[in-house]
């Protein structure tokens, strides 16, 4: 093996490099022609049809010309959105998938949406069709579409979205955290505003201006909150007494039902029975109107059995002919869907809309791939994770699936009581 300083390999015209590609000897040749001399021993043309060229750059040269194989028929060519066809959204978003990247993913996840609508919308197979409804109750469709969220999504504009979706009867089941449940009925007593992430806590704890990102959320909002919740406790506490049997799934019909406001989701879940779980409730100002409401009244407080509704939300799960699961960030609401559906051995369609990454082995972050090892989705789903904040995805997400098919869902539930 000889070294750059070391003597040079001597190449003739006709035993040249033999290179497929770019024409290598063509290089060659024009190099030839100069009969240059470089320092370095590197590369020496001594005559016209000699070309002496180090080993180490010919091996360089061949690998950097290596002809591909070809690429398999069908596969897609990477080209994103032309503007000379004029500004039309519909056009550019079917530029997604062949975009690369995350605009790919998000064009792979509405593929995965509308798949999961279609199969829903099928009707339930014969040898399936004896079971009509669903252990909560609601009407057994041939797809059970469940929905998570964190709690942000709620303080964020995707509280409408996710508002149209139940208020539509489009999806199934909802899993929430805490702020993503009383955040919507605190919204129908006062507005959130637009801040900053650069405001300094400091002076927004002097004002009692809560921060969510570039959120705004006055203090008396909460205030507002638990004046308004407080006695539908105290009422629920009384039916208590009389045998009735409280969970987080139930209080949150509950207050779905007394806030009586369409600008709300769980007004709409109450209306059309979408069953809405949050197991860890108490993680939020519920929580704090819980723990006051507790101290306020000893021996007097409301129970809330989070095993009753596991037990719902699991065989919601395993009940049902198919499962499609979209779920938008991570942590508790993320694996409550999925672990329910270990029990049926997975879901059949699944989309993640999250920023968590897998380096840290934590769960939010964790890809489709590790899903699949736990049984939390089966072999046969094609799962996509679109790397990104839900509220640039959301918005289009639902626009080229649901939206687009309103007058479908309308229609099929039309003919379906839930
Ligand atoms: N507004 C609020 O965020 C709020 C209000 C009251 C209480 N809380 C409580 O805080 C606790 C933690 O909140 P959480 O479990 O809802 O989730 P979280 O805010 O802790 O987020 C969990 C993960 O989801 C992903 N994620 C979050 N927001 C995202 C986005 N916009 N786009 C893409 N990915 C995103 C990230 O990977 C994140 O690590 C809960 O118990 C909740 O009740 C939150």
């Amino acid at each position: 093996m000889g070294t750059l300083s070391q003597p040079i390999n001597e190449i003739s015209q006709d035993n040249g490099l033999h290179v497929s590609g770019r024409d290598a000897r063509s290089e060659l040749d024009s190099s030839r022609s100069r009969d240059v001399n470089r320092s370095g021993n590197k590369t020496i043309i001594t005559s016209r049809n000699h070309v002496h060229v180090h080993h180490l750059v010919r091996g360089a040269l061949e690998q950097a010309l290596k002809e591909s194989d070809p690429v398999e028929d069908g596969t897609p060519t990477v080209a994103g959105y032309d503007f000379n066809q004029g500004v039309n959204y519909t056009k550019l978003f079917q530029t997604l998938p062949t975009m690369g990247f995350q605009a790919s993913h998000l064009g792979q996840a509405i593929e995965a949406m509308n798949a999961m609508i279609d199969c829903r919308m099928k009707p339930v197979p014969a040898a399936e069709a004896e079971q009509t409804t669903l252990p909560c109750g609601r009407r057994r469709t041939n797809c059970t579409i469940m929905l998570g969220y964190t709690s942000n999504m709620v303080s964020s504009g995707n509280r409408e979205i996710i508002r149209y979706l139940a208020q539509h009867n489009m999806i199934d089941c909802i899993v929430s955290t805490a702020g993503g449940i009383e955040e919507d009925f605190m919204k129908c007593f006062s507005s959130f505003y637009m801040g900053d992430f650069k405001l300094k806590g400091a002076e927004l704890f002097e004002k009692s201006h809560n921060r969510t990102g570039n959120l705004l959320v006055p203090n008396t909002t909460y205030c507002k909150f638990h004046s308004w919740l407080n006695p539908i406790l105290d009422t629920m506490v009384e039916e208590q007494k009389q045998g009735a049997e409280w969970t987080p799934s139930k209080l949150i019909w509950r207050m779905g039902k007394e806030i009586n406001n369409p600008e709300s989701i769980y007004y709409w879940a109450y209306k059309n029975q979408i069953p809405v779980f949050s197991p860890a409730i108490t993680d939020g100002a519920i929580g704090d109107v819980l723990f006051f409401h507790r101290h306020l009244h000893p021996g007097n407080s409301i129970k809330l059995d989070i095993v009753a509704d596991v037990q719902t939300i699991n065989d919601l799960a395993l009940f049902s002919v198919n499962t499609g699961v979209l779920i938008l960030g991570g942590g508790v609401i993320k694996h409550h869907i999925l672990n329910a559906n270990i029990f049926r051995y997975g879901t059949d369609y699944c989309v993640y809309v999250n920023t968590g990454n897998e380096f840290d082995g934590s769960d939010a972050g964790a890809s489709p791939e590790e899903a699949i090892s736990w049984g939390k989705i089966k072999l046969t789903c094609k799962p996509v994770k679109v790397y990104a904040e839900a509220t640039v995805i959301l918005p289009i997400l639902v626009g080229e699936t649901f939206a687009k098919r309103q007058a479908e869902f309308t229609a099929f539930n039309s003919c379906h009581s839930f």
